[in-house]
């Protein structure tokens, strides 16, 4: 009975061993180890998300930290079969290929590394090997990923979203005073925070600048119809980032403006779920010459509607560009029923080219796709953006929603969007730029 049970424990101790040593036997044939071969890669295109303050995505941030070995190892069977199926890294544009700067995805080899990490028991090899760790600029620039702000708007006041809010979408405002922003200026980067981490679904910024015996901004906002008035800055929301222009780009900040932070919280309502959210916006300023001008911009159909049940309805708008005009990004925004998204341009000359295609539309996702360098889009080119909707049942079934509906363009989850957002410049006119100087 005694050596029963110790043969079994040998047995169980040698079958141990073999678990331990097998996969190190097949990981020294192939060679790959985790801090040599596969760190690398996850520092270059997972980290960014995977730890513990990951991009700030509105408080959708990635559920598991891949920052160290022991947070990583018990994740291998789920990486290998994501970065495999081409999930992780997260991105939906089919093309084009490398013009976006942002543009997300790992190579066959990158691939073969994890995947034969994996199949060899995910070994943690020398840690002597593992390349120096990546830093992140918000342990020193107070959290915003693009380094430290010149200025930081925070709403005013905290606002309580209270026990009982489950899905709550509202508005603030906050009219910049002569002591937040004395004179006008050029702003290259802005960056947003929600101030409420676990409970902010998106949130997006707006700036409208001073309109002489202006009426109440929510009047205004109200009679628009919209989330926030004027224009808008950016949202952030899963895998939407922060914004950086590039050289010699500048956007507008007007003193006297008014920014809205539009707030869509969602949480599971109940007792002492209630939470204190403060909203901030940070600017960067341009000291540099700006020599285009930068504008967000929409080319939306609101006037829209889905048949009940239709599986594949398309909307379609364009608009012909009335200057030479440099893009800097697009923002395919819609709602559940989404299932794909294209930009062509159709140039003056009757040539079409591809600007963004995005086969398989996932809202969850509402990613921004930013031009490594600026399109040049000459004038006269007509920009042709469709959405495709799926409004069937089964659709309905997996995404909670209505099939038997027509919906339209609103601002519920439940309603639909077909907006084109495209963030372009043009050239500051040489005469608009003589009287700047001379003033
Ligand atoms: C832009 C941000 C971002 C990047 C970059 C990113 N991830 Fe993710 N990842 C997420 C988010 C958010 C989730 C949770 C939502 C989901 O599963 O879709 C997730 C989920 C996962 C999961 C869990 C899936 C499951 O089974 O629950 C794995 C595994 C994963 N990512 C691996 C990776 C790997 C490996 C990389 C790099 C090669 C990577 N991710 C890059 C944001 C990101």
């Amino acid at each position: 009975m005694r050596i029963e049970t110790r043969a079994r424990v040998v047995v169980m101790v040698l079958a141990v061993l073999s678990v331990i040593a097998a996969p190190s036997r097949a990981a020294n044939e192939a060679g790959v180890t985790y801090y040599k071969d596969v760190l690398p890669v996850i520092q270059d295109n997972c980290q960014s998300c995977h730890r513990p303050e990951g991009l700030n995505l509105g408080g959708v941030i990635a559920p598991m930290s891949f920052m160290s070995y022991e947070e990583t190892r018990p994740w291998a069977r789920a990486i290998a079969r994501k970065v495999e199926a081409h999930e992780m890294p997260p991105w939906f544009a089919s093309g084009p290929k490398g013009v976006f700067s942002n543009e997300r995805g790992l190579t066959d080899a990158e691939i073969g590394t994890i995947v034969s990490w994996v199949d060899a028991g995910a070994p943690a090899g020398d840690k002597a090997d593992a390349p120096s760790p990546r830093r992140f600029v918000e342990a020193t620039s107070g959290g915003w990923s693009l380094g430290t702000p010149d200025f930081v708007f925070q709403l005013d006041e905290p606002y309580f979203i209270d026990d009982d809010v489950y899905d709550l979408n509202i508005s603030f405002f906050k009219t910049l005073t002569e002591a937040d922003l004395p004179d006008d200026v050029w702003v290259r980067g802005w960056e947003l925070k929600t101030g409420a981490d676990g409970v902010a679904h998106h949130m997006c910024a707006f700036v409208r600048p001073p309109k002489p015996d202006d009426k109440p901004i929510e009047e205004v906002a109200a009679e628009e119809g919209a989330s926030g008035t004027g224009q808008l800055l950016t949202c952030i929301a899963e895998g939407a980032e922060a914004v950086m222009l590039p050289d010699g780009f500048g956007l507008r900040l007007e003193a006297g403006s008014t920014i809205t932070y539009n707030m869509h919280y969602h949480k599971r309502p109940g007792p002492d779920t209630g939470v204190w959210t403060q909203p901030e916006i940070a600017f960067f300023v341009e000291e540099r010459p700006v020599k285009y001008r930068v504008t967000n911009d929409s080319i939306g159909n609101t006037g829209f509607e889905i048949p009940p049940g239709h599986a594949n309805y398309r909307v379609g708008m364009s608009r012909t560009l009335e200057q030479d005009t440099y893009v800097l990004t697009y923002w395919p925004h819609a709602h559940l029923r989404a299932t794909a998204s294209r930009y062509t341009a159709i140039y003056p000359d009757g040539r079409e080219e591809l600007l963004l295609d995005v086969p398989q539309y996932d809202q969850g996702w509402q990613e921004t796709y930013k031009y490594t360098e600026p399109k040049l889009l000459p004038k006269g080119t007509r920009i042709d953006i469709s959405f495709w909707y799926d409004n069937s049942p089964e659709r309905a079934a997996r995404y909670d929603f209505r099939s038997d509906e027509s919906p339209g363009h609103g601002p519920r989850t439940d309603d639909e969007m077909s907006l084109g957002f495209i963030g372009y410049a043009v050239e500051i006119e040489a005469e608009e730029s003589t009287t700047d100087q001379q003033n």
